[in-house]
């Protein structure tokens, strides 16, 4: 029997959590998926329970599940902490222990938030893009890495940006290989753009010549393009629909994916995945505990119901089921359920509601 850990975290982690595992625990029995979900620590709360954000404990468990569905961690009660034991940290140390190098976030806009973002309608109409994300490697991890004294007395900031060509090729075998499903899906012509910085970076001289090299070999039914990160930031908002497959570093690919998050209206109906070489994941909402918000029943557990949804078609291999999800998703926006983050004042019919009448709505489509 399959298992699912579910790390609700800290901020509105237990509220839209509390929405996903409704949801999951309803496919789970219309779709039959025999799976059983667990529930562990891990961010503030962990801290505040074990002293650690990432307990042994919830790791071992994360270890032996099959997938991991995660909320969201961090918060102000935990920033004056040492760097190294803040929650934040509990996130990066389960990605890399788990092996999660390969982070896939879909921008998909549903053309009934089309007037929630603050891009014009007509370019991001029908925007369905993928950008897979290098996450255990590149500037983020590499070391050397610390604030050191000068001998001037001066302190100085540094981390150290790598990358090796097997860690290349693992997370551009991905991007090329879904460029390829979703080809097959879509019928659109198999696009990769794997963007750089490679006139002013070594290290990714070295992925640009990488990906070429696999393409030619490899992947000559998928057409490559290539792009600097700074013109990359600049047409994703001029003209996101040229890009079917986005892959990048860690870095690169964290800035790119939240301006992607804001072409379709909010950051809170994006779902992510984080994956290993055996498909084994983590899935997440791609936003992060919005203190600001946190406690209040406002925020948007779309992203976290769209995880699932993710989850079951990657790891699980159940896409009945992931897409009985999406639709009820899309039902619950055509009848104008709105949370205040996706809720665009000057339309009309539209309500507006909290986290948990949102997820009930989800719920009530199933
Ligand atoms: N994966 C993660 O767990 C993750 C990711 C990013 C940030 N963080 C942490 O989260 C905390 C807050 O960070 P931040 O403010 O930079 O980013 P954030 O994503 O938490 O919030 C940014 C803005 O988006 C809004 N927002 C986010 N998710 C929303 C949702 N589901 N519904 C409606 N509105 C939503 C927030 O209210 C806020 O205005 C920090 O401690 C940060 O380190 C965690």
């Amino acid at each position: 029997m399959a298992t699912v850990l579910t790390l609700a975290g800290d901020g509105i982690g237990p509220e839209i959590m509390a929405q996903a595992i409704n949801v999951l625990k309803r496919v789970n029995e219309t779709f039959d998926l025999g799976l059983t979900l667990e529930e562990g620590l891990i961010g503030g709360v962990a801290i505040d329970a074990t002293g650690e954000p990432l307990p042994e404990e919830t790791l071992t468990r994360a270890r032996a599940a099959d997938a991991v569905l995660l909320g969201a961690v961090g918060g102000p009660k935990w920033d004056a902490i040492e760097r190294s034991k803040r929650p934040e940290r509990g996130l990066l140390k389960i990605r890399s222990a788990l092996g999660l190098f390969a982070n896939l976030r879909v921008a998909k806009l549903y053309p009934q938030l089309a007037n929630a973002s603050s891009i014009k309608p007509e370019i991001i109409k029908g925007l369905d893009l993928l950008i897979v994300r290098e996450l255990t490697g590149g500037i983020y991890f590499g070391e050397p890495r610390g604030i050191r004294t000068l001998e001037n007395g001066e302190q100085q900031g540094y981390n150290t940006m790598v990358y090796s060509t097997s860690e290349i090729e693992r997370i551009g075998k991905v991007a090329f290989e879904l460029a390829q499903t979703r080809t097959a899906a879509s019928g659109n012509p198999a696009r990769v753009c794997s963007v750089d910085k490679a006139n002013v970076l070594e290290v990714t001289e070295l992925w640009k010549q990488t990906i070429t090299k696999m393409q030619q070999a490899d992947y000559s039914d998928v057409a490559l393009s290539h792009m600097y990160a700074d013109n990359a930031c600049m047409q994703l908002i001029r003209d996101p629909k040229q890009f079917d497959v986005m892959v990048t570093g860690n870095m690169f690919g964290d800035i790119l994916s939240d301006e992607a998050a804001m072409l379709t209206g909010s950051i809170g109906m994006l779902p992510s995945a984080s994956l290993d070489e055996a498909g084994k994941g983590m899935y997440e909402p791609c936003h992060g505990s919005a203190p600001d918000i946190a406690g209040q029943d406002k925020a948007n557990p779309l992203a976290t119901i769209l995880s699932v949804a993710m989850m079951l078609r990657y790891t699980f291999k159940q896409e009945a089921a992931a897409q009985a999800i999406e639709q009820a998703v899309s039902d619950v926006l055509d009848d104008g359920l709105r949370t205040p983050d996706i809720l665009d004042k000057t339309e009309a019919g539209l309500t507006q509601v909290g986290c948990q009448q949102m997820g009930e709505a989800v719920l009530a489509k199933l």
